[in-house]
């Protein structure tokens, strides 16, 4: 039985209680090629930074290079173990490498199934909305999104280089 079925999660916006928790996995994202806050800038106010997620999600005041989208916290037994960014629509550089969805999990909660299960719950919300299929992206040697994307159903469309010329796979779920 997948572990997902076990611990249910749930996917909800950030708060102001998740200040600490949220900080911290973001500064633990930090150096690597992922942000864990998407948008958000060293010293940023948490409530401020909440304002901006709920002004964009709406598609108020959006920077030129962002499309409308949300920030969801993932919670397993009210314990954040991860988040994902969904995107309700794509401009040309979403397109082209990033999709409609990210999701990051943190370190220690790693393979125990939360990632498919946030990939599932968010293609759920992006149907709801009428969008079907999902493009996802992954470096190719992501074999740990890799495997999430396929165990949701992904099929690969190419594999080809990004704008940085590293090789990533680009997938349809959906
Ligand atoms: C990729 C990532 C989201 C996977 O999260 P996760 O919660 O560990 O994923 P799951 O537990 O749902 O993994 C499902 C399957 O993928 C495979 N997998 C996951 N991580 C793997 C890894 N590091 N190496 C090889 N296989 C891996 C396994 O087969 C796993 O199932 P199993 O544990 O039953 O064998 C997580 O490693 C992460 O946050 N990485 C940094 C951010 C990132 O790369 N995000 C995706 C951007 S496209």
């Amino acid at each position: 039985m997948p572990y997902a079925q076990v611990v249910p999660l749930e996917l909800r916006p950030f708060v102001l209680e998740d200040e600490d928790d949220a900080l911290r996995a973001w500064r633990d994202f930090q150096g690597s090629r992922f942000a864990f806050l998407t948008s958000y800038y060293e010293g940023q106010a948490w409530p401020e930074y909440l304002e901006m997620l709920s002004r964009y999600r709406e598609g108020r005041d959006l920077p030129e290079d962002h499309v409308p989208g949300t920030l969801l916290a993932a919670l397993a037994d009210g314990v954040l173990v991860g988040r994902v960014s969904i995107r309700f629509r794509l401009n040309e550089y979403l397109a082209t490498y990033g999709g409609h969805i990210g999701y990051a999990v943190i370190e220690r909660y790693r393979r125990r199934g939360y990632a498919t299960e946030i990939l599932r719950r968010a293609l759920e919300i992006l149907a709801a909305k009428g969008v079907s299929p999902a493009l996802l992206t992954c470096d190719d040697d992501n074999i740990g999104s890799a495997t999430v994307i396929e165990r949701c159903g992904g099929r690969l469309e190419r594999v080809g280089p990004d704008e940085h010329g590293v090789p990533f796979r680009r997938y349809w779920v959906g």
